[in-house]
Parts: structure tokens; C-alpha cells; sequence
């Protein structure tokens, strides 16, 4: 069976096949990052603009990359929830014109089940039962995976997502927009232990997320040396990157360690854009060898939004019978 996905919930505009929900025949994104930069954030009437212009591009050129035609295409799949409204209803209202047109069935995939199978798409081995950890700009979620539509929420984050906090630490070092991958390796020259930032625990949610705390702190420490007329150099820099992200890392570490202790233990699957980061990739799959559990992550060309994980989910959803009428409407929130 050969899917299209199609994916534009923030600013990545992307489009991809893919056969039997596992095998990648293309996969194209048109990546809006150089436009946001100027503003050190999306902008999401930008974004939308920019998904409209370069949809039917992107789409054609993922077709044409396949080698295959629109006649050849089982069902289209398309990211509807969660993201940012203008964005997701670009995408969706693509998708549902060329299923309509083309006579195709329309599959609509939420974007953090999406993060999660692009693990599907390198990883023959990996089925469900598993717990699935998915780390990116707009999530921090940490799931059940019980089956490959069947999906239970045990933890998420109350306040900012980790790739948020990644990309204000960064601005405050004065490193571009979007941060994350210059933040990886700026804590590689640094240490760890050099700064006590603090890791916040939800009262009562012990499996729940926040990372506003941490934010803050990265922004008082800066402020408070600006205001002392103290300017940091490298290697002060490079000490607060690795604090922050030793903080933040031990923040999901210790909810995953909590989990493989008191419940049963599963295969561990990390995804999403801040799963490209190499410090966590590493305490992630240290923790899993130490649970004697497997530990799944993607390629980093599959860890960012990308359009192939959305067609790898879709193939699922489809097998579970799940369609999308053509006045399916786009959510900004949504439950996995
Ligand atoms: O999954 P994604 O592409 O978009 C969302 O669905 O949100 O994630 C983007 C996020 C950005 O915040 C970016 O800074 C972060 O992933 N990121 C990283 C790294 N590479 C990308 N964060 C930490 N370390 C990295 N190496
Ligand atoms: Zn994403």
C-alpha cells in the first residue's frame, strides 16, 4: 500500500511516500527556518503564507522523487492536530482538495504519533507494546504506545516544551534561531556540573514536565552578569549550555527511570526535533541498556517535522479503519 503524507503543522513544509507504512520512497521538506530567524521565532501568518506557496511544489516533487503518480497513491495522509492553526489548515486543506479530486481516501495523523513512527520508517524490528518519549519545539510527551493506533498518556509537559527551552537558552547566549543543535554542541565543550540549575518536578504528576523554571534561570544567570557589567566569555558560555542541558536531560531521565522501576518494562522510543540532541540521545539509551530494555531513535534527518513519519503513521490509521470526512477541521491542541 503507498501512502502520501503531507505534513505543515509549523514551519516545515513537507510531503513524502511511502510504502506498507515502513519503506521511505521519498521524502521532501521545505524548511521555513531562514525566514523565522530574522524574527528569532515563527511567526505563524508567515508560516501560513509560506505552506501555501510551497505545498504544491513540495508535494509534486515528492511524487515525481518516487517515481510515482498521483493514480498510484492508496491514500493521502495528513497531519490535522496539534500546531499551529493557519499552518495545520494549509496542509489539510491540500490534502483534502487532491484526495477529493484524485479519488483517494484521506487519513488524518496527529503530529506527535507522526514523531513517533518516524522510528517505523528505520527500524524493521520495532513494534508496539513500547513507551514512546517525544521531545520537540512544541511537545514534551511521555506515552504507551499499546498498540500502533492504541496510545495512553502518562506524562507531558505543563508549561514549556524542552525545544522551547533549548531555543531561549540558546537566544540568551546569543546563539541564532532555532538554538538546539548550537546548544549540543557548545555543551559538549562545557561542565556539567559547573552551574546548579535546578530541575522542577509537578506537585502530584510525577510523570509531568516543566521546564519554564529552568528557562528563567538561564535568563537570571545572564541578566544577573549583564547587570554586574560581567561579560561571559567562551568558556562560561559553554558551561551554562551544558548545566542547562545536563538539567534538562536529567528531567527526562528521571520520569523514565521512574517509569521502567514501578511499571512494566518496554522497549523505550525517543523522537522529535530535540531527540537529534546528542547528550540526550546518549543518557537516553544508557539508562535503557541499564533496564536491560531496547532503546529506539531515529536518524536526526528524521527527527525534525518532516513528512514521512506523517505517511508511516497513515498507513496505520488506515489499517484501523480511520478516515477523514471532507469537512475535517484542524486543532491547535488536541490529546494523543
Ligand atoms: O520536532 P521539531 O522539528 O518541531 C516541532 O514539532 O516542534 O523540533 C524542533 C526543535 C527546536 O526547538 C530545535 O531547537 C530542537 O528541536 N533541536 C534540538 C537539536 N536539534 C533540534 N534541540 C537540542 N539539541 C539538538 N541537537
Ligand atoms: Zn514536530
Amino acid at each position: 500500500m503507498i501512502i502520501l503524507g503531507i505534513e505543515s503543522s509549523c514551519d516545515e513544509t513537507a510531503a513524502s511516500v511511502v510504502k506498507d507504512g515502513r519503506e521511505m520512497l521519498s521524502s521532501v521538506v521545505a524548511t521555513q527556518v531562514a525566514t523565522h530567524a530574522l524574527y528569532g521565532g515563527v511567526v505563524p501568518e508567515i508560516a501560513s503564507r509560506a505552506h501555501t506557496e510551497a505545498i504544491s511544489g513540495v508535494v509534486t516533487g515528492s511524487l515525481a522523487k518516487a517515481g510515482v503518480s498521483l493514480s498510484d497513491i492508496d491514500a493521502v495522509a495528513v497531519t490535522y492536530a496539534p500546531g499551529l492553526i493557519g499552518a495545520l489548515l494549509t496542509g489539510l486543506s491540500f490534502a483534502k482538495g487532491l484526495a477529493y479530486a484524485a479519488n483517494k481516501p484521506l487519513v488524518p495523523v496527529h503530529h506527535i504519533r507522526g514523531h513517533v513512527a518516524a522510528n517505523y520508517l528505520v527500524h524493521p524490528r520495532l513494534e508496539p507494546p513500547f513507551y514512546a518519549l517525544v521531545v520537540s519545539g512544541g511537545h514534551t510527551s511521555l506515552m504507551k504506545v499499546g498498540s500502533y493506533t492504541g496510545y495512553e498518556l502518562i506524562g507531558r509537559a505543563r508549561d514549556d516544551a524542552a525545544g522551547e527551552a533549548f531555543d531561549k537558552a540558546a537566544r540568551m547566549l546569543g546563539l541564532p534561531y532555532p538554538g538546539g543543535a548550537a546548544m549540543d554542541k557548545l555543551a559538549s565543550e562545557g561542565d556539567p556540573t559547573s552551574i546548579k540549575f535546578t530541575s522542577a518536578t509537578v506537585h502530584g504528576s510525577e510523570y509531568d514536565f516543566s521546564f519554564s523554571g529552568l528557562k528563567t534561570a538561564v535568563i537570571n544567570y545572564v541578566h544577573t552578569a549583564e547587570q554586574r557589567g560581567e561579560t561571559l566569555d567562551a568558556r562560561e558560555k559553554a558551561d551554562i549550555a551544558a548545566s542547562f542541558t545536563g538539567a534538562l536531560i536529567y528531567t527526562i531521565v528521571t520520569r523514565l527511570e521512574k517509569l521502567l522501576t514501578e511499571k512494566e518494562k518496554l522497549p523505550v522510543v525517543l523522537a522529535g526535533g530535540v531527540a537529534a540532541n546528542s547528550h540526550l540521545r546518549r543518557a537516553v539509551c544508557d539508562l535503557c541498556a541499564g533496564f536491560g530494555v531496547e532503546c529506539f531513535i531515529p536518524p536526526l534527518s528524521l527527527c525534525g517535522d518532516n513528512a514521512a513519519m506523517i505517511a508511516s503513521q497513515g498507513y496505520y490509521e488506515f489499517l484501523a479503519g480511520v478516515r477523514a470526512p471532507l469537512d475535517q477541521n484542524a486543532y491547535a491542541t488536541l490529546g494523543v
